[in-house]
């Protein structure tokens, strides 16, 4: 359905904790080798939160690169939403903490939990209150920091995640054009019990008349069939939105998945028949961030001079729910900054040369 107003992104940002874990310091953790992390995933290493750090922090980071990036002032945002599934806390939402942060005065904030497919989730409840007219300007997060709730003595989870945030700056387009083509949301909750992170939530009582039990607050996860379920959906998450917007896959420019797994990406690509150029990964240096991999993923094939602009862009996540999700996009952001440093450097060079003239 064509919304009355367009929106497009104009700014993408990373929130990323300092600290690197190599598959090689795993080995000393779990029974494991960097050959077979490579292999089996392509993560080669991952960032780590700190004890200091956390999700509302790298929000926080994320969302001051991405509001640089679109060259706009916080208190110009209307909305906030920040995918995550593993907030700060309970409550306040980690929305309002970056809300109150950044001061973006005049912004409605809320958190979205949709796993990893939360970025796209978020990216669509934004384009719609842009597209109905209600808002203006929405910043759109991913965020988490899934170390803490993985058991590090689980070698076929811990080898997987990494922490991280990443976020998107979305605006009327005042022209009437539009950058978010389509979108599609999918969720099938018999799958459920696939991937989880239990006793973290009121299922649990921790208080009252039942006394607290020792349980388990890890993630857990039937890899098998998350494998088998990515490489199903995410070839058709990426064929319905692509219809969708009017356009086939040989339209799309680039591919932005979730970056869980090297080879789940590549197994989707070849179904699509798409190139391996034309593949947005950074799973290698960031394993999987959950909600921030999307965005995280497309910031740095930014910085590495990847994408052109304008481009075709389509982003597809998947993961808990379960949850599958795509868009797409066409891109026509710049950084904001590297203009600015152009344009001053070329009006230093002209400054030059007029008082060497002279
Ligand atoms: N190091 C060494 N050996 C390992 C490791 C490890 N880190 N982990 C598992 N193994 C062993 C297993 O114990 C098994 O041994 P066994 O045959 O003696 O039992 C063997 O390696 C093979 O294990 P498989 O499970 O068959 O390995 P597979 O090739 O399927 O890869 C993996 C496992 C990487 C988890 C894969 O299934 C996968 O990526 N699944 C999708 C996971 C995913 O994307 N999850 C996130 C979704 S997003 C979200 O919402 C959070």
């Amino acid at each position: 359905m064509k919304l009355p107003v367009g929106a497009r992104i104009i700014g993408v940002g990373a929130g990323l904790p300092a600290s690197v874990v190599k598959n090689s310091d795993l080995t000393r953790l779990v029974d494991t080798s960097d050959e077979w992390i490579t292999t089996r995933t392509g993560i080669k290493e991952r960032r780590i939160a700190l004890d200091t750090e956390t999700t509302s922090g790298l929000a926080i980071e994320a969302a001051r690169d991405a509001l640089g990036f679109a060259g706009i002032e916080a208190d110009t945002i209307d909305l906030i939403i920040v995918a995550t599934s593993t907030p700060d806390d309970l409550y306040p939402s980690t929305a309002c903490k970056v809300q109150g942060a950044i001061g973006a005065v005049h912004a409605a904030a809320f958190d979205l939990e949709a796993a990893c497919t939360g970025i796209v989730y978020a990216l669509a409840v934004a384009h719609q209150f842009i597209g109905s007219g209600t808002y203006k300007r929405v910043l759109v997060i991913g965020a988490d920091i899934h170390s803490r709730f993985l058991d590090w003595e689980d070698r076929n989870t811990c080898i997987l995640f990494g922490d991280g945030a990443g976020a998107f700056v979305l605006e009327a387009d005042e022209e009437g054009e539009t950058g978010i083509l389509s979108t599609y949301l999918r969720a099938d909750g018999t799958g459920a019990h696939l991937l989880s992170i239990p006793n973290t939530g009121s299922a649990y009582p921790h208080t009252g008349t039942t006394p607290p039990r020792a349980v388990e607050r890890y993630l857990q996860m039937n890899g098998k069939a998350i494998y088998n379920f990515a490489v199903q959906r995410v070839p058709e998450a990426v064929k319905t939105a692509c219809e969708s917007a009017g356009i086939t896959v040989e339209d799309v420019d680039f591919l932005v998945p979730h970056q869980a797994n090297i080879r789940i990406i590549k197994s989707a690509a070849e179904r699509l028949g798409m190139s391996p150029e034309q593949l947005v990964t950074n799973v290698d240096e960031m394993g999987n961030t959950s909600a921030a991999s999307i965005p995280l993923a497309l910031w740095q094939a930014i910085q590495r001079d990847q994408i052109k602009v304008p481009s075709t862009i389509c982003l597809v996540g998947f993961g808990a729910g379960l949850t599958w999700a795509s868009a797409i996009v066409r891109w026509t952001a710049r950084d904001h900054r590297r203009i600015q440093k152009k344009t001053e450097h070329t009006k230093e060079s002209t400054d030059k040369r007029e008082t060497q003239e002279v």
